[in-house]
């Protein structure tokens, strides 16, 4: 199936590493022209070499998207280099873990500034870009926390969920421009945060991070846990010129995990 992808011109935030590098390989092996964006250049570095491997071709800023400035500077730059945008993929996370009732405030705020305000801002910087062409595609990465709070993980599911309802709210803002915006939910996914945010728990417990990443796998209907590689696919897919009728949706890549109908 011929994706349309060839050529696009896409921004991945958090391209750096874990899903978000998979998601620009992906578009990538699609033809597509992709800057991955974060904030270690060494790593960003190795992932544009690698999207010109691919099949794309790369192009890195180094950023940190918990500003307007840092957001501006990434958008501002492909556009100077590609004369546009066609895709956005928002990816960048990195809230922290900590229990309700010893919870700083500030830690919901940083998980807040990265995931939902920075989706935002990139999305309303890329917009006017996508509507000159009266064609986009904004896929949001949030994750399956925020339809399940815990008392561990309320920075994690309240960014999360601030982004499912930005999602519907920008979906009916620009889906007569051509633009959509949909939102994957991901499960627990074999990344290096995956392995962060189980760290505590495997030191609490005496037991390794890899058997407990095992454990909470073989308890879902899927039996396992996500490769960052299948969450990219369905990005890819959502990307696309193929994705034509589905707007402000979210969609749960959780191995079954969800109880909740729809
Ligand atoms: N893995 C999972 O189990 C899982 C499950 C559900 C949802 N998700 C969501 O999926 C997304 C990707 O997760 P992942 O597991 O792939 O994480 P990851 O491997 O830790 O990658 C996170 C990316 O975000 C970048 N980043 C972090 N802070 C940033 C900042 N202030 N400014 C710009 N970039 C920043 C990181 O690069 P630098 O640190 O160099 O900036 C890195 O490229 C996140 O939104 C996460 O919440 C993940």
């Amino acid at each position: 199936m011929d994706l349309g992808l060839k050529g696009k011109r896409a921004v991945v935030t958090g391209g750096s590493r874990g899903i978000g590098r998979c998601c620009a390989l992906g578009l990538a092996r699609e033809g597509a022209r992709v800057c991955v964006t974060a904030r270690t250049g060494s790593l960003l570095e190795e992932a544009r070499a690698e999207i010109d491997r691919a099949g794309g071709e790369g192009w890195a800023v180094a950023s940190d998207l918990t500003t307007r400035e840092g957001c501006r500077r990434v958008v501002d730059e492909t556009v100077g280099r590609w004369d546009g945008v066609d895709i956005l993929v928002n990816c960048a996370g990195a809230a922290r873990m900590a229990d309700i009732l010893e919870l700083p405030t500030e830690v919901i705020d940083e998980g807040l500034g990265l995931k939902s305000y920075g989706y935002l801002r990139m999305a309303q910087l890329v917009i006017p870009h996508m509507k000159r062409n009266r064609w986009g595609r904004i896929v949001n990465i949030a994750g399956g926390a925020g339809a399940s709070p815990t008392r561990a993980n309320i920075p994690l599911s309240v960014s999360n969920i601030a982004v499912l309802n930005m999602t519907r709210a920008l979906s009916d803002a620009v889906s007569g421009d051509g633009i959509l915006v949909n939102t994957i939910c991901p499960g627990l996914t074999k990344t290096q945060r995956a392995r962060d945010l189980q760290r505590d728990k495997a030191a609490e417990e005496g037991r390794s991070v890899d058997e407990i990443l095992a454990q909470i796998g073989r308890k879902l209907p899927a039996g396992r846990l996500a490769e960052p590689e299948e969450i990219a696919g369905m990005v890819v897919f959502l990307a696309s010129e193929r994705c034509s009728y589905l707007f402000g949706s979210s969609l749960y890549m959780d191995g079954g995990d969800r109880r909740g109908i729809p």
